[in-house]
């Protein structure tokens, strides 16, 4: 099913308060750009805020972990209400000093879990949800154990009508090295893969119940300020064992963090229903070349000063995994979102990156 053909990339600028575009595929009450916004009980500052707008774009990240933060700081560059959740009191304090509405929510912690309910009374009021807790083995997907809960808090009232739940390539699993676009057979190789596969079904489905767009975006290796192969290698110097294993699964695809707010900023432009996006770059390629590139970059801007660069690293790596070969398509992400990707490959990527750190060693 092809959306829309829309050229060029989405600066999050464009998004502006109440712009959601109609889409024929939902309900006229859930397009409307002038949704009333209705104070919760016991909601926090800015939904109190008498002076503040009454009608805006607000958007909720069940998680606010690397993505949700980046994203989350370009939307409220833009006005929009941004709030998550996070798992200790000393982020939700950074976070919260930084603007943004914080609300606890572990779900190994069932003296938070017991705050989901509250926390959901406050979700249905925003307009906007990004799901980005990963799934924890023995439990699933940690927001959906509690599916009734969900859907009997979020069914009446409120303001949803967007979610993306963030997933990841692993679910296509080992595919011999082929290009794998959405419609590839999924074959997880591992429990948190599986997982994942089933937590995608399950938020589909719940779009599905609550009526809201829902879409999946399955991300490749993701990187960016302050995580990348530029920065493990200042500030480790060498690869981690788990890092080892990864060496050798060749045509791993990443995604820059900039690439994935951008498509989620075309998604929210771009609303659909049920629809799969592979969030890849143009690029996969094998770990250890992205790790000697970033040691070259190292090495140009700051000679001499790793203390053990990546070839060396290299030399350490012993015979390791193989799973997960394949090169992820992503083909309908530029066609159907229309996103043209700022760091098609990880060499302009890390290279933005360096260039933007300062003195690191
Ligand atoms: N890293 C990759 O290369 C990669 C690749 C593909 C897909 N993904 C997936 O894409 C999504 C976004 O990635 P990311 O790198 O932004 O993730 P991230 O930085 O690890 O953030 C994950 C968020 O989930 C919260 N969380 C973790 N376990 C939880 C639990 N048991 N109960 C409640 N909350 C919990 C964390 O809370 P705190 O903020 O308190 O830590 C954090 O806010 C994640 O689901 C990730 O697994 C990642």
């Amino acid at each position: 099913m092809d959306i829309c053909h829309v050229p060029g990339r989405f600066p999050v600028s464009t998004l502006r308060f109440g712009h959601v575009p109609q889409n024929p595929g939902l309900p006229r009450s859930q397009t409307s750009p002038y949704w009333p916004y209705v104070a919760a009980a016991g909601g926090s500052r800015s939904e109190t805020d008498p002076s503040g707008p009454t009608y805006r774009n607000r958007m909720f990240f069940l998680g606010m972990g690397f993505v949700a933060q980046f994203f989350a700081q370009e939307l409220k560059n833009q006005g929009w209400v941004v709030s998550g959740t996070c798992t200790s009191i000393l982020k939700k304090n950074e976070l919260g000093e930084m603007g943004f509405d914080m609300y606890l929510f572990d779900a190994n912690e069932p003296e938070l879990v017991i705050l989901l309910p509250s926390t959901l009374e406050i979700m249905k009021y925003h307009t906007h949800v990004v799901v980005s807790i990963p799934p924890v083995v023995g439990i699933g997907d940690p927001v959906l154990q509690h599916k009734e809960l969900l859907r009997s808090s979020l069914t009446d009232g409120g303001n949803l009508q967007w979610l993306c739940y963030l997933s990841s390539t692993s679910v296509y699993g080992d595919c011999g090295g082929a290009w794998v676009d959405e419609d590839y057979p999924t074959s997880p190789a591992s429990e948190l893969a599986n997982l994942r596969l089933i937590a995608e079904k399950r938020w589909l489905s719940l779009g599905d119940d609550l009526g809201l767009s829902t879409q999946i975006f399955r991300l490749g290796g993701i990187y960016g300020p302050g995580r990348s192969a530029v920065d493990t290698i200042i500030k480790q110097g060498a690869l981690s064992e788990g890092q080892k294993m990864r060496a050798y699964r060749k045509f791993t695809s990443r995604i820059h963090v900039e690439d994935i707010s951008q498509a989620l900023t075309a998604s929210i432009h771009l609303p659909s229903r049920r629809r799969v996006y592979n969030i890849v770059d143009d690029d996969p390629a094998p770990r250890e070349e992205v790790f000697a590139y970033a040691s070259d970059l190292i090495e140009k801007k700051w000679p001499g000063r790793i203390k053990q660069s990546a070839s060396q690293s290299e030399s350490l790596i012993g015979k390791g995994s193989r799973r997960g070969k394949k090169r992820v398509s992503n083909a309908r992400m530029k066609k159907e979102l229309g996103v043209r990707l700022l760091h098609p490959s990880y060499r302009s990527g890390l290279q933005s990156i360096i260039n933007h750190m300062e003195e690191a060693l």
